[in-house]
């Protein structure tokens, strides 16, 4: 097959930009290791709850007594779910209740693969990965059920991951 010599130079410059991409990619992600910079306090993932926030007591809703925020949220995820503990009745906790107005930090980590954690319509949207907690401040101010959606592919059961969010007057 004939090749115009101008065709061969814009392949080898488009597999050259690539090839240059690709190399840049792998410094920064294997060599350097970086990691986005929200996940910087590290965890084992076999034994999360060896982390106060993420002990069975500690889940789902905490009221913060001073300071600048109103509320905590921790959460484990694992496919396929998002474990917010249990509420005074032993129930399993499937929605957070929290009133209007709330500064509110969510506090996320994972056992097992990577996850999505993203309270659709508002602005708490990040990544849980094994190995690393990851934290996300919003105020939510309008009442309404939200649903927690996870985004990120974790296998068979990924549509099934949500859980939601009730903001009340
Ligand atoms: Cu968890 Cu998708």
């Amino acid at each position: 097959m004939h090749m115009h010599r101008l065709e061969k130079l814009w392949m080898f410059i488009g597999g050259g930009t690539l090839l240059f991409f690709l190399i840049v990619l792998g410094i920064g992600a294997f060599i350097q290791g970086a990691q986005p910079p929200s996940c910087l306090t590290v965890i084992d993932p076999q034994r999360v709850e060896a982390h106060d926030p993420f002990k069975e007591e500690n889940l789902g809703l905490q009221e913060v007594e001073g300071g600048d925020l109103d509320y905590v949220v921790n959460v484990v995820a694992s496919a396929f779910n998002y474990d917010f503990g249990k509420d005074e009745e032993g129930n399993v906790v499937r929605k957070i209740r929290i009133p209007a107005g709330s500064k509110v930090m969510f506090q996320g980590t994972t056992k097992d693969v990577v996850h999505g954690f993203q309270v659709a319509g508002t602005n708490a949207n990040m990544m849980l990965e094994p190995g690393y907690i990851n934290q996300v401040e919003v105020t939510l101010d309008n009442p309404g059920v939200y649903t927690i959606v996870c985004n990120e592919y974790c296998g068979t059961g990924h549509q099934f991951m949500t859980a939601q969010v009730e903001v009340y007057e």
